[in-house]
């Protein structure tokens, strides 16, 4: 299925709208055609959208003020030192836990949502120094503006829609539109000094066409998220995309951030980390949204794709120690 954006707005957009650094983008690339597929893991993805060096922008590049020598902690690792996150789908089930965990964890934040009313709604009256909620589709690449995104070290999209049509595909809201388009309008816009991209997405999607998966995949949403991560596998931005099995635990559309952080101890904690799509089941959506913040500090989860599933029992919880196990030995 041929997406062609040869007339596409985006990449001018991204030098009209004051982006640091221009991008030069092979615009065969913006062709799912030829958008460079994935492997399952251990890739040193190579892409090609290249940032022009500052040399030849002629930009000066900023040195460290002795101020800023002063603020970087030595007793916290470089990448936990200045994180200003930016989380996509934060109105949703993963998202909202995810939004919780980092606000409990003192995590700068950027909340890019549809409806920032409903946001404020859910997460209550927040710092604005800390926490900024952003309005936008992702639908709109006019909406994902590279302005909005200057300064954010970290991603983590957990942006969805329903498999068969729902009222949630109202507008055009389906699998095609946020699984795939969605996730790419979002990739063009982000700085390219990003420190890492992950992307929920779901098991089954390396085979759409065998059972179970067929059924799941019947409207494409399999497919469409496979395209999501393939184009963000190729874009170049340090990645990591996590896999969910059938999501349990919520959404906990309705509650407010201390319940949400009391939902963290849900039953379902004992968690299996998988590579090569192999992972069936379910998990909870608190274990999920803990992989991805866990995933943002583990180096060597770069560049990697994950299948995740929890069952009864002890997990991780928390523990940076443990979870770094479990994504060094996948199943
Ligand atoms: N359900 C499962 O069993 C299952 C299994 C495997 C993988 N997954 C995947 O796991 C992820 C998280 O699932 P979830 O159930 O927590 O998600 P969810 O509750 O359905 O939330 C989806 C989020 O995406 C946002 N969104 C939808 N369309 C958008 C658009 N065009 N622009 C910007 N934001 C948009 C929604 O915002 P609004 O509040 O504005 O609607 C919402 O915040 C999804 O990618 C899902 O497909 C789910």
């Amino acid at each position: 299925m041929a997406m062609a954006l040869s007339s596409s707005p985006i990449v001018d957009n991204l030098s009209l709208k004051g982006f640091r650094a221009p991008l030069l983008i092979d615009r065969s690339l913006l062709s799912f055609s030829n958008a460079r597929i994935c492997p399952i893991a251990g890739v040193s993805s190579v892409g090609r959208i290249a940032v022009m060096p500052r040399a030849v922008t002629g930009e000066q590049t900023p040195s460290l003020t002795k101020d800023d020598e002063v603020a970087l902690d030595d007793s916290i690792s470089p990448s936990q030192a200045v994180k200003d996150v930016l989380v996509v789908g934060a109105s949703g089930g993963v998202g909202q836990i995810v939004v919780a965990s980092l606000l409990d964890r003192n995590i700068k934040l950027r909340l890019l949502v549809r409806d920032p009313e409903k946001a404020s709604t859910l997460f209550g009256k927040q710092d604005e120094s800390k926490v900024k909620i952003l309005k936008g589709d992702t639908r709109n690449p006019l909406d994902m503006d590279p302005a909005m995104f200057m300064g954010i070290t970290h991603v983590i999209c957990c942006t969805g829609t329903t498999a068969f049509p729902s009222k949630r595909w109202g507008g055009d809201n389906s699998p095609e539109k946020v699984d795939w388009e969605g996730v790419r309008n979002l990739v063009l816009a982000l700085p390219q000094d990003l420190k890492r991209f992950v992307l929920v997405s779901s098991i089954g999607v390396t085979k759409p066409s065998s059972l179970p998966w067929s059924i799941m995949n019947l409207f494409g949403v399999l497919k469409y998220k496979k395209m999501g991560e393939d184009f963000l596998c190729s874009s170049g931005l340090p990645f990591t995309i996590i896999r969910p099995c059938r999501l349990t635990d919520g959404p906990y559309t309705s509650y407010d951030l201390n319940t949400l952080l009391k939902a963290t101890a849900g039953e379902r904690r004992a968690v299996t980390i998988g590579q090569g799509d192999k992972l069936m089941g379910e998990v909870s959506r608190l274990v999920v949204a803990e992989a991805c913040i866990q995933a943002l500090d583990i180096d060597f989860t770069q560049n990697q794709i994950y299948e995740i599933n929890s069952v009864e029992g002890e997990g991780p919880g928390s523990d940076p120690e443990k979870w770094k196990q479990l994504f060094k030995f996948p199943k």
